[in-house]
């Protein structure tokens, strides 16, 4: 058989690990040739293939990014961007196509399985957001560099009696904030799910600037806006492709801040940071895991799916159950987050 497979949207630490799972395991275990496609959707619709075996998966394990390179490009916006894919497809006589990659790339995924197309998906993101799964490949990595990284900020805080704000990633989705929050023990954690109200931030820093301590963390989603009708006036910064402007609200939250408190502030975006580097343990499994039951589910004629962690296991769940419908943080966290900061 003919396996197609690419990676799409962002990169992020784990994807290499779900490559060689998918390589080891087809071609290794049934004899199917995997056909990679360079930089997501694009080199479907360009054309743009690698033969992928077992020389280009040695060592990648601890590898970050991905061996196939990646775009932000979904055909379906595209005037004959699903016939492209077909055409390409066809041409090389691919039976079934798997795609690793965030909301973007499944709801792309699900228009070309619409088409016609076998198509296994796996779930990757440092956002953590894609509904169906307990976990997206590369979000615990994110998880651990920012609590890394917040640890680091609170001994400098400390040591110059400052607030830190630390701007983290997410998009719109407060997972990643929420998780390192509480693990790097901050003492505010402002997500998108829960507006925050500048007049109750500015009262709480001076309280515990009176009262307990003379630094304080201030963790902020990327995504993260006041509450509409409060004493600041702030709406999510978008780029041309839709994407949050990098650092608009940190900065803009840590100016408040020093204006309204007089607190000797700094503003910390750890931004790509998050994405980058060596993959946890936890995402080289969940990776390879995930890779091994694509490829079962391509054996098995179960397509139209993506693979998911549900609890202990991984599971198979429609694709038109998942696209477009991003998961959003429990409240239990949220309140966890809310409380313990
Ligand atoms: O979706 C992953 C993510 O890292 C988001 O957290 C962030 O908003 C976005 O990608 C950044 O995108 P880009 O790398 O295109 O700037």
């Amino acid at each position: 058989m003919r396996v197609g497979l690419l990676t799409g949207g962002g990169d992020c630490p784990g994807l290499n690990a779900a490559i060689r799972a998918v390589v080891k395991h087809g071609e290794g275990t049934y004899g199917h040739s995997i056909i990679g496609f360079r930089n997501g959707w694009r080199g479907v619709v360009d054309g743009d293939v690698m033969p992928l075996g077992r020389p280009h998966i040695r060592n990648v394990l601890p590898s970050g990014g991905t061996l196939l390179g990646t775009a932000r490009y979904h055909p379906d916006d595209h005037d004959g961007g699903i016939d492209a894919v077909m055409a390409t497809l066809e041409a090389e006589r691919i039976e079934a196509l798997i795609c690793i990659g965030g909301d973007g790339t499944l709801h792309a995924a699900s228009k070309v399985a619409e088409a016609g197309v076998r198509i296994v998906a796996i779930p990757k993101t440092i956002d953590n957001d894609v509904s169906g799964t307990d976990l997206s490949i590369g979000f615990h990595t994110a998880v651990n560099i920012a609590t890394e990284a917040i640890d680091r900020i609170h001994t400098t805080a400390e040591s110059h009696n400052r607030v830190m704000v630390v701007e983290v990633m997410g998009r719109h989705a407060g997972w990643i904030a929420v998780n390192a929050g509480i693990a790097g023990g901050a003492e505010l954690i402002l997500t998108p799910e829960d507006p925050f109200d500048i007049d109750q931030v500015v009262k709480f820093l001076k309280h515990r600037h009176r009262a307990h301590a003379n630094f304080s963390i201030v963790v902020v989603a990327e995504g993260a806006e006041p509450r509409k009708g409060g004493s600041m006036d702030y709406t999510t910064q978008l780029g041309r492709f839709g994407e949050i402007v990098a650092g608009a609200v940190g900065e803009r939250l840590a100016h408040e801040i020093a204006d309204r408190t007089g607190f000797d502030t700094r503003v910390t975006i750890l931004g790509h940071v998050q994405r980058g580097g060596s993959p946890t343990p936890t995402d080289r499994i969940l990776g390879s895991r995930f890779g091994v039951a694509a490829i079962d589910a391509v054996v098995e004629g179960r397509t139209g799916v993506m693979t998911a962690l549900r609890g202990e296991h991984v599971e198979l769940v429609p694709l038109s159950e998942v696209a477009g419908k991003p998961k959003r943080v429990p409240a239990d966290l949220i309140r966890a987050a809310q409380v313990l900061a």
